[in-house]
């Protein structure tokens, strides 16, 4: 894996990283929500408990107060088929608005994959709209099939 920017570093999600911007960073994805600390840090104490969810940040060291600029998830799943084969899902990528185009988001990738593949996954998938496929295209990834979803 390529190296970040100087002063960036890429490490597992802390629950500090609530008074850090991790929640901002995740609203250039999408709806978050407000979330109190308490409730935070309840999500984060069942995280910890889940063997198979990973949540990558990418922090920049260089502000007076360091700041989460990028996160990415991966959860594995345990099927039945292949042999009890595990199977990589990647979810809920951002990279701040005034940071993209840095390569966080590849690294982001990268490091997720990284994961995904030594913990014996045979495969890594992920859902994203038509206007990120370039993207994920450049992180190695190709279209396989198509997203279905049924929203309650
Ligand atoms: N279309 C085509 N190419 C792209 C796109 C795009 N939308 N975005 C980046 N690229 C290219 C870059 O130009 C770069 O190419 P290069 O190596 O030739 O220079 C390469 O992909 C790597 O780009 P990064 O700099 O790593 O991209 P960035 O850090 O900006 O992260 C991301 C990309 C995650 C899509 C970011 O723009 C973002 O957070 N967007 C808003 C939230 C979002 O859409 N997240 C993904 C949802 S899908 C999911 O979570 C599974």
């Amino acid at each position: 894996t390529a190296a970040l920017p100087e002063g960036y570093t890429a490490r597992a999600l802390r629950k500090s990283d609530y008074d850090a911007g991790f929640l901002d960073c995740l609203r250039v994805l999408t709806t978050v929500g407000e979330i109190s600390r308490e409730a935070f840090e309840e999500h984060y104490r069942w995280m910890e408990t889940q063997e198979s969810y990973y949540v990558l940040v990418i922090e920049d060291g260089n502000r007076e107060k360091p700041a989460i600029v990028g996160t990415g998830a991966l959860l594995v799943e345990r099927k039945f088929i292949h042999s009890l084969g595990l199977v990589g899902h990647i979810e809920d990528i951002a990279v701040a608005k005034d940071q993209q185009g840095k390569k966080l988001g590849l690294r982001l990738i990268q490091a997720l994959d990284h994961i995904a593949e030594k913990v014996g996954c045979y495969k890594t998938i992920l859902d994203c709209s038509e206007a990120n496929e370039g993207f994920y295209i450049k992180c190695g990834f190709r279209k396989a099939g198509l997203e279905m979803a049924h929203y309650y």
